[in-house]
């Protein structure tokens, strides 16, 4: 699913680094080798998918450009957390890959580089995850006590408030250093996020974590992420004042709602949240809760259908300033 996503803009990709890379500015200012980040980027192969197609278009875009026999090498920053399996990732790296590859492990709520160390940052469907759960959702006598639910799609404004400002804090650390680490004129690319003007509750993402929930049905349990709307991302962009947004879109990666999204869904929600979850419950009861989502099929799909033609992965590319 995180591939079709990916997929679903590439060629976007493409076009945004044929109009907005400034070659001449980089490859003036800085040296032979371009830096690319990929934040949040797991044990692969999306990331690897995703790193071929922006050096290719890079490559492209210096040739184009009449650089072709300045052309630079390549690194790429795989982060990830810590405890990420780093091993899998770096065994499973393709050979003919035109980078060369480096770890960097930790929180991309924190600093990971030195200053002007980046002209390129990618981060797909992992902006979405939180620093931690809003302390208050554990108290059972705050208004944001979250009885009964894993995640604030439909639960009382208390509990999305706590969220949104959960995810505004950061996301303003995050874009703080990420205006320090990039040189001036590079891009980043950043997804997923939901519409402008939908409730959570009616987004895709929220569709199908309150179909988790229903299978959990737990107090004291919430999911650490949050789907922000390009709204919320602009005003966060604007207190922030290092980047121009260049292109900000809403997109919709999948072409159907039928049994395969319900498998791709379940396999979807279980790498990102396997780990979360079997902390908090044990590994046993993994199996057992994915499952529902196939044996519920028809109602994931009806589910899925009604909201369906929203979109929900929010397209940003930021260019710092
Ligand atoms: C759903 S996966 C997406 C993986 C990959 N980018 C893709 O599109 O297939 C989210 C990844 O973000 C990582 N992640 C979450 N929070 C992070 C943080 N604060 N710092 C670095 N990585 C983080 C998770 O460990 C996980 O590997």
């Amino acid at each position: 699913m995180q591939r079709a996503g990916a997929n679903a803009v590439k060629a976007m990709i493409d076009d945004v680094i044929v109009e907005k890379l400034d070659v001449e500015k980089i490859f003036s200012s800085s040296k032979r080798t371009f830096r690319i980040a990929d934040l949040g980027c797991s044990v692969g192969p999306n990331t690897f998918v995703a790193m071929q197609n922006i050096t290719d278009a890079v490559q492209l875009k210096y040739q184009s450009q009449g650089f072709a026999s300045q052309m630079p090498e390549f690194q790429v920053f795989f982060n990830d957390h810590a405890s990420n399996d780093f091993n899998t990732l770096f065994a499973s790296l393709p050979p003919e890959r035109p980078y060369f590859a480096t770890a960097v492990p930790g929180s991309f709520h924190g600093r990971l580089l030195p200053n002007f160390s980046l002209d390129f940052v990618y981060s797909s469907y992992a902006l979405q995850c939180l620093s931690k759960v809003p302390e208050e959702l554990l108290n059972k006598n705050s208004a944001a006590w979250n009885k009964g639910r894993v995640h604030y799609a439909s639960a009382p404004d208390e509990v999305a408030q706590a969220f949104t400002t959960q995810f505004a804090k950061d996301k303003t650390a995050f874009l703080d250093c990420r205006a320090k680490e990039l040189v001036v004129g590079g891009l980043m690319v950043l997804m997923p996020g939901i519409p402008n003007g939908i409730p959570h509750s009616s987004s895709l993402t929220g569709g199908i974590f309150d179909f988790l929930g229903q299978c959990l049905m737990v107090d004291t349990f919430n999911l650490p992420v949050y789907f922000a709307s390009p709204k919320e991302m602009t005003r966060l962009l604007e207190r922030n004042e290092c980047f121009s947004i260049e292109r900000m879109e809403i997109t919709l990666p999948y072409a159907r709602a039928d049994g395969l999204i319900v498998q791709a869904c379940a396999m979807h929600l279980r790498a990102g949240m396997e780990g979360i979850i079997s902390k908090h419950f044990g590994v046993e009861i993994i199996d057992e809760l994915f499952d529902p989502f196939c044996k519920k099929e028809e109602e994931f799909i009806s589910m899925l259908e009604s909201k369906y033609n929203e979109g929900d992965q929010l397209f940003i590319v930021l260019k710092r300033i």
